[in-house]
């Protein structure tokens, strides 16, 4: 069996594996926050219960109370939370690093950005990965970590130059891609570094017969406050690479950064929703912010139009100097064991079948990937005068 195909495969097992640990950890996540943010003050008396909900789930009824520090004695048995978020981040990063380090040159390179070998783009996307969280954690740990406005307002221009650099040094689809795996980083290593030690702490000082030190509690309530807000922008990052008119278009970080922008805002809107506030004016303007991206995204003249229709079989030399090589059903480039998405430009019908698909892909620059087979923009305006006059076979 050939390197490519188990690669695809592996690829695909550890997408699955992402995406059903994600959901495991967002849906604890999203849980735990709303019953925060839903308790009720405790009406039994113990002194030490600091709210309580009751509700009702799948034929029940639960009564759920939360202590502040913690309860007198600890129970038996405690569930923690932690796999899910291990899991996500252990299957996220293999996942990152077969695809955008092991083919560095095709993903994350793109000579149209900066021009650099593989490895060079491999240790810079290392250096930004480790470099994010140990910039993260300093801040938040230091004085600024009490004051959630300034930490807000530093954390959003920390991303909005990660953001810049990346889409300066990668390609679009690995840039945004690195943003994502820094973001999920630092949601992870919030939980393993910061969140479960001090829980681990707090647990060690009971069993101790000690109590347990507020401020751990005080330390893991931030962190995971912030994991909740950055949520919304890493899943948007995650789908953002089937989506060229995002991750190619010039002002690509800022495409970015009000993407994510909205997805936080939309966030905090259901925080306080939980908090019984009905802050409308936050999807308002999250909405605003992507109706602004849509209308100022819009494609001008196209290539397409200052070119004639050529002839069909024009199109088909094009398309089989320039994107043959990997989308056939044996593809001839190397590290590609079956034609990408199943997209084949073989034989006249597939090409025509593929049409609308082309003209994403080629007026969004974002095929052939960083321009690894060369085509030319007069080639691109012709394969879009074709597709334009309704792809016709001649
Ligand atoms: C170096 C290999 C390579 C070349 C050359 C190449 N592509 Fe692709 N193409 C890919 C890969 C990889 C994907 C899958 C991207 C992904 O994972 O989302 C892809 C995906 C596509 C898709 C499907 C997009 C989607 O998300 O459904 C289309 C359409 C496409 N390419 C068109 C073209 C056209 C047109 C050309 C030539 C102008 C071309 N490609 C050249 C590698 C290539």
């Amino acid at each position: 069996m050939d390197a490519a195909y188990l690669s695809e495969w592996a690829n695909l097992l550890l997408r699955w594996l992402h995406l059903i640990t994600g959901i495991a950890w967002i849906g604890t996540s999203f849980y735990f926050i709303g019953l925060d943010n839903q308790l009720d003050p405790a009406k039994d008396g113990n002194p030490r219960v600091a709210g309580e909900q009751w509700s009702v789930h799948g034929g029940g009824f639960y009564h759920k109370q939360k202590y502040l520090v913690a309860p007198e004695r600890l129970p038996e048995k405690l569930h923690w939370f932690k796999w899910e978020a291990y899991w996500t981040w252990i299957s996220g990063f293999s996942l990152f690093v077969l695809i955008y380090w092991g083919q560095a040159g095709t993903y994350l390179v793109d000579p149209g950005v900066i021009d650099m070998p593989a490895w060079a783009a491999v240790l810079i996307s290392a250096a930004l990965l480790a470099g994010g969280w140990v910039g993260y954690d300093l801040v938040c740990r230091s004085k600024l970590g009490d004051d959630e406005v300034k930490l807000g307002a530093i954390g959003a221009a920390a991303l909005a130059v990660v953001a810049f650099i990346s889409c300066h040094v990668f390609g679009g689809r690995g840039a945004f891609l690195q943003v994502g795996a820094m973001t999920g980083t630092i949601m992870a290593a919030n939980v393993a570094m910061v969140i479960i030690p001090g829980q681990k702490r707090m647990v060690a000082a009971m069993q101790k017969g000690e109590p347990p030190d507020a401020q751990d509690g005080r330390w893991a309530k931030q962190r995971s406050v912030h994991n909740t807000y950055l949520t919304l922008p890493v899943i948007f990052i995650m789908i953002s690479p089937h989506y060229p008119m995002t991750y190619q278009s010039r002002w690509n970080w800022v495409v970015l950064l009000a993407i994510g922008l909205s997805g936080a805002l939309v966030r905090q809107y259901f925080v306080l929703r939980q908090k019984g506030k009905n802050a409308v004016w936050l999807p308002a303007a999250a909405t605003a912010v992507v109706a602004l991206l849509i209308w100022t995204g819009a494609p001008k003249a196209t290539h397409g139009d200052l070119a004639d229709v050529p002839a069909f079989a024009e199109v088909q030399t094009i398309v089989a100097t320039r994107c043959v090589a990997c989308h056939a059903a044996r593809p001839t480039m190397d590290g590609f064991a079956a034609p990408p998405k199943g997209v084949m430009f073989e034989t006249p019908s597939q090409i025509r079948r593929w049409a609308a698909a082309l003209r994403q892909q080629v007026q969004t620059e974002a095929m052939p990937p960083g321009n690894m087979t060369d085509i030319t923009e007069e080639e691109r305006a012709k394969l879009l005068a074709w597709v334009a006059a309704g792809a016709p076979a001649d």
